[in-house]
């Protein structure tokens, strides 16, 4: 059986991948991006991103997010949203624009409120809040000792642009699930207590947030042994929990015990999400090496998808299936 179906089998509603649009040209990329007994939901790497949709403020640009959502849909495909907020590729109409605390809520609002209206009914969850704030350290809201990052959002308006951005996407599109998708919270720690209590906060003051996304770009042989406690905590906050952009990479050369290590590691993580009633499902961060994020970003890292570059199944594919 196949990663998709068996993620169907242990109750969840999708195991999918990321894509991007250049990737789209590729047709035997293509041909298994499509292949719905492997991937039942698809997410769109870059396209729904801020740079690619509001390149200027006010004016809306949704033909690259349209293509993701056109493949998935011919291919009967689940669409997560990516992303509403975030600190990272921004246009710089955003960052240098020196706005007051009101001009940039109303910046924010008009923002999430287009792109989550524009995809109304067709997105089954989005990540409003993906937000990273020191520059030049890891994504995402918090910093790794739990304190909120500083970003343009931050740094004008405190911490509101978060139940700003939630309310305005529910207004927009009250049928998609909303998310806060964060980096480095795979693990309990001062990071995962700070979100842990931002989540308790928000449904204390009634603002919408449905769902915890863990992003879960890993290193090989370092898959955190509190990973599934910490699935838990979040599901017994009472939102959904889902792995939203699974990889996991390793120093290159790719070795036979390295590839094996990485099978393990992804098994034990699909068993965390399997073991979890609330985590709904599992995302990876490109399904092939040869479109991978890492090598890029990570300087002599890579190997971190369960296909490699030709497109050959890894032993990681089998630790995805003895996961489930
Ligand atoms: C990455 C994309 O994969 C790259 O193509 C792009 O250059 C930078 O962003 N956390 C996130 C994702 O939430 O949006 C990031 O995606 C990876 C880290």
């Amino acid at each position: 059986a196949q990663l998709h179906t068996l993620a169907l089998q242990a109750g969840k509603k999708y195991f999918g991948t990321a894509t991007d649009n250049p990737e789209l040209t590729n047709t035997a990329y293509v041909s298994q991006l499509g292949n719905k007994t492997d991937f039942g939901q698809l997410t769109p790497t870059n396209s729904m991103k801020w740079d690619a949709t509001e390149p200027s403020r006010g004016t809306f640009t949704f033909s690259g997010g349209d293509a993701i959502v056109a493949q998935a849909q011919k291919a009967g495909q689940l669409i997560r949203g990516h992303n509403c907020v975030w600190h990272q590729q921004l246009p710089s109409w955003v960052t240098s624009g020196n706005f007051d605390n009101a001009t940039l809520a109303s910046i924010v609002q008009n923002h999430c409120s287009t792109l989550v209206g524009h995809y109304k009914g067709e997105i089954l969850s989005w990540d409003v809040i993906n937000d990273r704030i020191n520059e030049h350290t890891l994504p995402e809201p918090f910093n790794d000792d739990g304190t909120f990052r500083t970003s343009v959002f931050f740094t004008t308006m405190g911490t509101s642009f978060i139940p700003i951005a939630l309310r305005t996407a529910r207004a927009a599109d009250p049928a998609a699930k909303l998310y806060i998708n964060d980096f480095n919270i795979e693990s309990s720690g001062p990071k995962s207590t700070a979100l842990i209590s931002l989540v308790k906060s928000l449904k204390t003051q009634g603002v919408p947030i449905d769902g915890i996304g863990v992003q879960t770009h890993l290193i090989v042989g370092e898959v955190p042994s509190s990973f599934q406690a910490t699935l838990q905590a979040y599901a017994d906050l009472g939102v959904e929990v889902a792995i939203t952009e699974l990889d996991i990479r390793m120093t290159l050369p790719a070795t036979q015990a390295l590839l094996e290590q990485q099978q393990r590691d992804y098994q034990t993580v699909i068993s965390a999400c399997k073991n979890v009633q609330g985590c709904v499902g599992v995302t990876i961060w490109d399904w092939t090496d040869k479109f991978s994020w890492v090598p890029g970003t990570f300087a002599g890292q890579g190997a971190a998808c369960p296909w490699d570059e030709n497109f050959v199944k890894k032993l990681a594919y089998q630790g995805i299936v003895a996961g489930w």
